[in-house]
């Protein structure tokens, strides 16, 4: 009999929900994409280099001309210059580079503090290498990090921690505070940061995202990872990044390489030129901002609760005060008997912690809000 090398793992709930959506014609709230698509000058940027025949392989750390942009873009962004030659490494989305960095870094019996609910990459990559996740639990409603429970969590183990700022499923951001006791946590033990930062241009009601990569400490001890897919609306193309210092992505890089070799060529070309214009991102936090407000007026009269995501573009709903039942449940209730589909958020803890919460994409035209909040309303 073969033994599985995770015998927890099954179908994701991402795949389960929005199978059951399409199953039952049921408007998906579910999955984290946009039902709009990218910029019509990305794609015919893209399709210019599939034409003019840029359709080989790449360097595997990236095409120079991306990481170029990338560099560009970053000192731009955040005011600090990364060598795009050592420093940066484009990969075939935020998940390849979550997978290389969590495996370049993770050898048997090593424990990776991991706060959950946790984006359900982590675990299964932790496991592989032979590590042991070590959950700390976040809360409804503003999922805050205790950071005193992180000090008592550390032992002679740990080895990295992984944080996801804006947090996904929550919409939580981390402030300038976080971020500096994360650095005194880091820097007295000598962990490893893993930051999933790939909601970095969607943060709300006028805060400016607290990155790893502007705080001196954490920037000599971090993998910073970003997704072109997530930023440009197109997530099926599969392009993100990793920025570490060079020590870190020389042994990132030897990871990368046997997992994808390089990302798409013309799409990688397709960025380099796109990305330099800043616009095309900066107005991500209004035009984010703007869907989750319209969504939650529109949802004004229904029977959940919520207090307003700081970033990303998921909505949490409780559903406390309409059901008992438990949220993978009332999830797939909703999406047969109502006809609308949303994560429910146990199945991103360990313990399977249940606060009778939902996640919903507000990444969605008009229309689909309109309709989705139309049945919000009924439930
Ligand atoms: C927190 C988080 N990390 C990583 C990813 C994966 O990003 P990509 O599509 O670039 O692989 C996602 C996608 O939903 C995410 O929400």
């Amino acid at each position: 009999m073969t033994q599985s090398k995770l015998p927890n793992v099954g179908t994701t709930i991402f795949a389960v929900m929005s199978g059951l959506a399409e199953e039952h014609g049921a408007i998906n709230l579910s999955q984290g994409f946009p039902d709009f698509s990218p910029s019509e000058k990305l794609i015919s940027m893209v399709n210019r280099y599939m034409e003019r025949g840029y359709n080989q392989y790449s360097p595997p750390m990236g095409h120079p001309k991306l990481r170029q942009a990338i560099s560009q873009k970053t000192e731009n962004d955040y005011g600090v210059y990364f060598d795009p030659d050592k420093e940066i490494t484009v990969t075939s989305g935020a998940t390849e580079a979550l997978f290389c960095a969590i495996t370049a870094f993770t050898n048997p019996g090593d424990e990776i503090i991991i706060f959950e609910p946790a984006y359900d990459s982590y675990v299964p990559a932790i496991e592989l290498s032979g590590g042991i996740p070590v959950p700390i639990e976040l809360s409804y409603p503003d999922f805050s990090v205790d950071w005193d429970q992180v000090k008592q969590k550390i032992s002679a183990k740990t080895k990295m921690l992984i944080i996801n700022n804006p947090h996904n499923p929550t919409g939580a951001i981390l402030d300038e505070a976080d971020l500096n006791t994360l650095a005194e946590i880091a820097e007295s033990n000598d962990l490893k940061v893993i930051s999933d930062e790939v909601y970095e241009h969607i943060v709300f009601d006028g805060k400016t995202h607290q990155t790893v990569l502007g705080n001196e400490s954490l920037r000599a001890r971090s993998l910073f990872i970003a997704s072109l897919g997530k930023t440009f609306h197109a997530t099926g193309w599969k392009v993100g990044y990793c920025i570490a210092p060079e020590e870190l992505s020389r042994e990132f890089r030897k990871i990368h390489q046997f997992v994808t070799f390089c990302t798409h060529t013309p799409t990688q070309l397709g960025y380099a030129d796109f990305i330099q214009n800043r616009k095309e991102y900066l107005d991500l936090p209004t035009y984010y901002e703007k869907r989750r407000n319209k969504f939650l007026s529109l949802i004004k009269g229904s029977r959940f609760e919520w207090s307003p995501a700081g970033g990303t573009y998921f909505q949490l709903l409780s559903y406390k005060g309409i059901s008992e039942e438990k949220d993978v449940d009332f999830a797939k209730k909703l999406t047969v008997e109502n006809g609308i589909a949303s994560i429910p958020i146990s199945v991103f803890f360990s313990s399977r912690k249940d606060e009778k919460v939902l996640r919903f994409c507000f990444a969605k035209k008009d229309e689909t809000l309109e309709r989705a909040a139309e049945i919000i309303c009924q439930i």
